[in-house]
């Protein structure tokens, strides 16, 4: 998630405190451990007014108590210490905490837990994000095909940069901005299944998203700039990627440089639209688990919804868009979340046995920058595997534990 600011600390204490489910998910069900729970769909939420609107909205809509199986799992976030489910499996829900470490924690310890089958489980990672004026707004759904872990790079205060830099921050193993890294780490892209987020996309653009006035009179300051018209329109549902960042950056320099990073890491492909702290982390734990077998990388599906613009609009300073001014979207981006979420959760349900049982096959490249899933990264100059799973990148490797 990207909180709005400090407020939305306080709102999650709140929410806390005032959701009546909460304190009936103290009760624990009794799960054996032989009878592992697979759902068909897991619903990854980053903090609590993610999660509420599902544990609020769907008993009211009919569609179950997601709050009427709690599982404790071992490793995930102290705060957030319970897998909650459907009473029939079918749909389960975590909450990871945080930004990506906690991102990465709850993920691992997740997939690793006996008491989860998750080889079949579509992955709904659902949260509100930072959002790009050039192309969503407030309360917009965004589906992405990528990833991009977009700090992964080195800084230079800005004070202190070479002139000719455009920003601060240039990839590593470069000696200046806008190119792309020769060193990696293997997080800085991650790419999709984009028949299934397409697919994804009909399900979300069903929902009646929600507005309110406030939202829209700060999307009119928008009105007259150039390549902000996405801006000011009502909220809908668009097809664009998800930058992923620990630090909340905010501001047009900071935006843009990150926005640039995002379409040279991707070889032109990405469009920035969503900024996040989670998702890069939470996705290279699905690769490793994938290569173990205990996930399908093709079942994820990443939806951000604009809760405050990343950049001010024409006049406005940094500093007032993020500290002073009411933007107004974290309600409605909230609301939003569950609006497009529960029809693509329910199209799941619903063609479970025609359509996802087995599947959508991909027809693009899936996975991290390594090709560590086989195929060959479409992006960058990418593959350091050229397409081969990389065990043997490790000495002595992981051969040598097996053998
Ligand atoms: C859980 O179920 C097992 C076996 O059915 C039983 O032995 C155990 O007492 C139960 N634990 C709780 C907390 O109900
Ligand atoms: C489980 O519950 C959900 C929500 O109520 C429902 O849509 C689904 O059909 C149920 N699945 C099974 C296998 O009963
Ligand atoms: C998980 O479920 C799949 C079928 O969906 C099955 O083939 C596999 O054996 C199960 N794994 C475990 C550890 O239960
Ligand atoms: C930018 O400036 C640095 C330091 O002044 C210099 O070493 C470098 O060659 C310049 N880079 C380009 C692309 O001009
Ligand atoms: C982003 O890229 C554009 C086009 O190359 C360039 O003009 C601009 O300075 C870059 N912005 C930042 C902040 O790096
Ligand atoms: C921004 O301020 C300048 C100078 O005061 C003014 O000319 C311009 O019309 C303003 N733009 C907007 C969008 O308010
Ligand atoms: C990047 O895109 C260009 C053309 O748009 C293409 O020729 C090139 O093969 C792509 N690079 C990779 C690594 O796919």
């Amino acid at each position: 998630m990207r909180p709005m600011r400090p407020a939305a600390f306080v709102l999650l204490a709140w929410y806390q405190l005032t959701i009546p489910g909460l304190v009936a998910a103290a009760a624990i069900s009794n799960v054996s451990n032989q009878d592992r729970i697979a759902p068909k769909v897991l619903i990854i939420s980053m903090f609590s007014p993610e999660a509420e609107v599902w544990y609020i909205n769907m008993p009211r809509d009919g569609l179950g108590d997601l709050l009427a199986v709690n599982i404790p799992t071992p490793g995930l976030s102290m705060r957030y210490p319970h897998v909650h489910c459907l009473a029939n499996h079918s749909v389960c829900q975590v909450t990871t905490g945080e930004a990506e470490i906690n991102a990465a924690a709850t993920i691992t310890a997740l997939t690793l837990s006996d008491r989860f089958n998750l080889t079949k489980t579509y992955f709904l990672i659902a949260g509100i994000a930072g959002v790009n004026p050039k192309h969503a707004t407030l309360g917009g759904v965004a589906l992405a095909r990528y990833a991009v872990q977009v700090a992964l790079q080195f800084e230079f205060d800005a004070r202190e940069k070479p002139e000719n830099f455009t920003t601060g921050y240039f990839p590593y193993g470069t000696n200046g901005p806008e190119q792309f890294p020769s060193i990696v780490y293997g997080t800085e892209v991650m790419e999709l299944n984009e028949a299934l987020r397409d697919m994804a996309f009909l399900l979300a653009q069903k929902a009646q998203l929600t507005d309110n006035p406030d939202a829209v009179f700060y999307r009119s300051k928008y009105h007259d700039t150039r390549g902000f018209l996405a801006a000011t329109l009502g909220p809908s549902v668009v097809k664009c990627d998800t930058a992923t960042s620990d630090v909340y950056y905010s501001g047009t320099l900071l935006s843009e440089a990150f926005e640039n990073i995002t379409s040279i890491w991707t070889n032109g492909t990405g469009r920035y639209c969503m900024t996040a702290q989670e998702d890069n982390a939470t996705l290279e734990v699905l690769v490793r688990m994938a290569i173990e077998g205990l996930v399908d990388f093709s079942r994820v599906i990443v939806m951000r919804t604009g809760a405050n613009f990343d950049r001010p609009p024409p006049n406005v300073s940094a500093y007032d868009h993020l500290l002073v001014l009411q933007q107004n979207g974290f309600d409605i981006a909230n609301q939003n979340i569950y609006r497009a979420g529960i029809e693509i959760v329910k199209g799941i349900l619903a063609k479970w046995d025609c359509t996802f049982a087995k599947g959508v096959k991909a027809t693009n490249y899936i996975g991290d920058i390594f090709g560590s899933l086989g195929g060959h990264p479409d992006f960058g100059t990418g593959s350091l595997t050229e397409g081969k799973r990389p065990p043997s990148m490790d000495s002595p490797g992981r051969s040598n534990l097996h053998s």
